[in-house]
């Protein structure tokens, strides 16, 4: 492609990607004028229009951003691309997500998929999904987890499902005394999720007990420095009391102001790591008390679902429950699990060969 202008095309063939005059066009579908706006201002529409279709079939539109014309292109259903995305990337993406993390994404994904990841392309200077995912592949690690952290789902607020909460209360209760409690928060997210089942303990037995302890564990490293540093906006404590707010917050000030941190007596109860559940070595050891594996079985196969809680049901107690998500059910471990109601499982025959069998 030749440039006659600065910043203006020739309906030449552009032969994408690289610089091209005032211009960079990249393999993925962008066009960037490197010489700003001003200088770009010479081009017209139909000279662009001359190249987008070969780039991607679609519109166009354009924007200034700190003197530098982006041109972003739309796929057919209009939605705005920087990085051309093809199908291929997205079976390659969902391969990679699959074997590393148990998440299987489905088809409508593809959208979800591809901003999430243009960020990650962004951050690594990368401008092409091949190139990102060849990265990826020879990356010493430190991409693997961005990668994975980029494509978890970690919707969680304190409480979700409070149904689940007196029965954690009751069964622990009936344990104390017996054993140290334990307890295995396996899909922790930002930490809402193990810090409700803290707050309900200590209010239960009347403040922090140090014969409990609760393990919160995520495959998301990014979720679990948040889960971590037990900090909130103070819109994510908006529907608890005043009351529980007070007993188990600290209010922000100054700088902190609009935030809260979780009490450190409560903080001082849970034990967070990271653990993916798709790995054959877990560093959990039972016996269990409870596990909280709430709303992340959704994101796996039956096959991955199953493996899981064939791991599950030798780690607990005998009289062991496993709190699962409103979706999710059991149901295809009915020789492992029995339901005890309100999406709470108990060991279906606890002295069985069956359940007897995988705890070797
Ligand atoms: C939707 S959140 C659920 C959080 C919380 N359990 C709740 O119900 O509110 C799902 C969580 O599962 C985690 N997750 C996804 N795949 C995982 C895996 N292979 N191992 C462990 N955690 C995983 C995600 O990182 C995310 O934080």
């Amino acid at each position: 492609m030749q440039s006659d202008s600065p910043g203006r095309m020739s309906r030449r063939d552009p032969g994408y990607p690289g610089h091209h005059g005032g211009m960079y066009i990249g393999e993925t579908g962008y066009i960037r004028f490197l010489r700003g706006w001003h200088s770009a201002r010479g081009i017209h529409e139909e000279n662009i229009s001359a190249y987008a279709p070969r780039i991607f079939a679609g519109l166009f539109f354009a924007h200034s951003v700190r003197g530098v014309m982006t041109i972003k292109l739309q796929t057919s259903d209009g939605r705005e691309r920087e990085f051309v995305f093809t199908e291929e990337n997205f079976k390659r993406i969902c391969k990679l997500i699959y074997e590393h993390a148990g998440i299987s994404l489905k088809p409508s994904k593809q959208h979800m998929v591809y901003s999430r990841l243009a960020r990650r392309l962004r951050a690594t200077g990368v401008n092409n999904f091949k190139d990102y995912l060849a990265l990826l592949e020879d990356n010493d690690g430190t991409e693997w987890q961005a990668f994975v952290n980029s494509l978890t789902t970690n919707l969680t607020s304190f409480f979700r499902e409070p149904h689940h909460f007196p029965i954690l209360a009751e069964h622990v209760a009936g344990q104390r005394g017996k054993h140290k409690v334990v307890l295995w928060c396996s899909a922790a997210s930002t930490g809402e999720e193990p810090y409700s089942m803290a707050m309900t303990l200590a209010d239960t037995f009347g403040g922090f007990a140090p014969d409990i302890s609760i393990i919160a564990t995520d495959v998301d490293t990014s979720v679990l420095a948040t889960a971590d540093a037990g900090i909130y906006p103070v819109e994510r404590v908006g529907k608890l009391s005043e009351a529980v707010i007070k007993r188990h917050f600290l209010m922000g000030t100054g700088k902190q102001s609009g935030f809260v941190r979780v009490r450190p007596e409560l903080r001082a109860m849970i034990t967070f790591m990271q653990v993916n559940l798709l790995n054959d070595v877990w560093p959990i050891r039972g016996p269990l008390d409870a596990i909280f594996c709430r709303n992340v079985m959704i994101y796996f196969d039956k096959a991955t679902q199953l493996r899981i809680l064939q791991r599950f049901a030798p780690l607990l107690q005998p009289d062991g429950l496993v709190f699962s998500g409103h979706s999710e059910s059991l149901y295809n471990a009915t020789h492992l699990f029995k339901s005890r109601g309100k999406t709470v499982y108990e060991l279906a025959d606890p002295g069985s060969r069956a359940y007897q069998q995988v705890k070797k």
